[in-house]
C-alpha cells in the first residue's frame, strides 16, 4: 500500500476525545474581554496559599535535581500516610504511589485493568478526561445515572443485563462530584462494592474533592468501608485542595497491583517532578494544608450559597441547581420554558457577554444533557458570582429572542 505521507493513527488513537474542559484554558486565555471564569475546576487564585508555596520551593533549591524513586520521594510518600492517618483512613507505604496529577492516577488504573472492548460504567455525568481516558485505552463506557446521592448504584444490574457481560471496572467519584457536586452514600458504596464483588470489577475512586467538604458529615471513603479490597483503585490529587500547576497526586490500590503500577509509570514518565514532590512534602510537614483547608471552608461555603442565590434570582424555577456539602461545583438544569436549551450552542453568545461554564453534553458519553451545564463556584467571589450569572441571564434572554430555540 502506498504511503498517504500522513501519519496513519490505530483506529484507538484517531478516536481520542481529549477534554473540553482542558482545551477552555487555552480559549479563554485567547480572549481579550473580562471573562467572569465558572468553566475551570480550579482552586480560586486568590486563595492559593502563595506564600507557604514559595517558602516550600524555596527551601528545596539545591540538590533535588536527579531522578527519584518512580514510587515518589520517600519524604512525599510519609506526608500522604500521615494525611490517610489523620483523616481516620490509615493506609501503607506499599499501597502508594505518587503521580503527576490524578489524572497520571486515572491514566495508570485504566490502563492496568482495561483491554480494548471491555465494559467500563461511569456515571452520567461524570468528570470527562475519566472516562477520555477509559475510551483511550478502548473501553466501551458506559453511563449510569446519578442523583442528590451519587451514583445510583441501583440500576447497574440492569446495565449489566442488557451489556450481556460484567463491567471490568466503574469509575465513580463519590464526593461532590464533578460534574455534579453530589456524593456518594454510604448504603450505596456498600452495595456498590457487593456488585462489584459479584462480578470481578475493579472500582476506581476517583477522590480530588473529599477534603474539600464546608458542610455535614463526611461519609467513609470505598476504602475505608472495605479496606485492603484488591480491586479497589484509589485516586488522589493535591490539585484541588493545594494548586493544580503541581500536577503532583497519588495513587492507593492493593501491593501486587503496585507493582504493575510502577512499571506502567516507569513505561510513562520514570518518576515525577522531583522538585516538586520535594516542595510538596515541604510544605505538608509544615502543617500547611491544614489551616489553609480551614481557611478556605466558609468562602467556599458562601461562593456556593451566592451563586445558589443568584441562580434562584435570575432563573427561579427554570433552573434546577445541585447543593453540594463539597468541592467546587454546581450543576444546573434548565425545565419549564429554558427546557430546549441548548448549553453548547449557547456557549459563544455566553462568551462573547462575559462568562464561561462547562456545556453539559461533554460530560456524557452520548453527548446528551445539552439543557445542562457546570459552573465552579470556587474560583469567583461572589460579586463576581452575582456579575458571571447576570451576564448568564442575558445571554440566554438573547438566545431565546433571537431563535427561539430555548422556549
Ligand atoms: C474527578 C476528577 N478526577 C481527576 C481530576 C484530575 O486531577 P489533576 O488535575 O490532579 O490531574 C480532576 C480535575 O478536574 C477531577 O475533577
Amino acid at each position: 500500500m502506498r504511503s498517504t505521507g500522513q501519519l496513519e493513527m490505530p483506529r484507538s488513537r484517531r478516536e481520542l476525545i481529549g477534554s473540553v474542559i482542558d482545551s477552555s484554558t487555552a480559549l479563554l486565555a485567547e480572549q481579550q474581554h473580562d471573562i467572569v471564569r465558572f468553566a475551570m475546576g480550579a482552586p480560586s487564585e486568590d486563595l492559593m496559599p502563595l506564600a507557604a508555596l514559595d517558602e516550600a520551593f524555596a527551601s528545596t533549591r539545591s540538590g533535588r535535581f536527579d531522578y527519584g524513586e518512580s514510587e515518589g520521594e520517600p519524604r512525599l510518600r510519609e506526608q500522604i500516610l500521615r494525611l490517610a492517618a489523620e483523616a481516620g483512613a490509615p493506609t501503607r507505604d506499599e499501597r502508594i504511589v505518587v503521580t503527576t496529577g490524578g489524572m497520571q492516577g486515572l491514566d495508570l488504573t485504566f490502563k492496568l485493568c482495561v483491554d480494548p472492548g471491555d465494559l467500563v460504567i461511569v456515571e452520567a455525568p461524570t468528570y470527562s478526561n475519566g472516562h477520555a481516558t477509559a475510551l483511550s485505552y478502548g473501553a466501551e463506557v458506559v453511563g449510569a445515572p446519578t442523583d442528590e446521592n451519587g451514583l445510583v448504584v441501583e440500576v447497574l444490574p440492569g446495565i449489566v443485563e442488557r451489556a450481556g457481560r460484567p463491567p471490568r471496572a466503574i469509575y465513580t467519584i463519590p464526593n461532590f462530584q464533578n460534574p455534579t457536586g453530589v456524593t456518594l452514600s454510604r448504603a450505596r458504596k456498600e452495595r456498590l462494592l457487593e456488585l462489584a464483588e459479584r462480578w470481578g470489577a475493579v472500582i476506581i475512586e476517583d477522590d480530588p474533592y473529599g477534603m474539600l467538604r464546608f458542610d455535614g458529615d463526611p461519609v467513609p471513603s470505598l476504602a475505608e468501608i472495605a479496606p485492603d479490597h484488591p480491586l479497589l483503585f484509589q485516586v488522589r490529587t493535591f490539585s484541588k485542595t493545594v494548586a493544580p500547576g503541581l500536577r503532583t497526586g497519588w495513587i492507593d490500590v492493593d501491593p501486587a497491583t503496585r507493582a504493575r503500577a510502577i512499571a506502567a509509570k516507569q513505561a510513562m514518565d520514570t518518576c515525577s517532578s522531583v522538585p516538586v514532590q520535594h516542595a510538596v512534602a515541604r510544605f505538608l510537614e509544615r502543617g500547611a494544608l491544614e489551616p489553609h483547608l480551614a481557611r478556605l471552608q466558609p468562602l467556599y461555603r458562601e461562593r456556593k450559597l451566592a451563586m445558589r442565590h443568584e441562580l434562584a434570582r435570575a432563573f427561579g424555577d427554570r433552573a434546577i441547581a445541585t447543593d453540594p456539602d463539597g468541592g467546587f461545583f454546581l450543576w444546573v438544569t434548565f425545565t419549564n420554558d429554558l427546557a430546549g436549551i441548548d448549553t453548547e450552542e449557547l456557549f459563544p453568545a455566553a462568551l462573547a457577554e462575559g462568562v464561561a461554564y462547562i456545556p453539559g453534553p461533554a460530560f456524557t458519553v452520548d453527548g446528551s444533557m445539552r439543557n445542562a451545564l457546570r459552573l465552579c463556584f470556587a474560583t469567583s467571589s461572589p460579586a463576581r458570582i452575582a456579575e458571571g450569572i447576570g451576564r448568564l441571564d442575558r445571554a440566554i434572554a438573547g438566545a431565546n429572542g433571537a431563535t427561539g430555540a430555548a422556549r
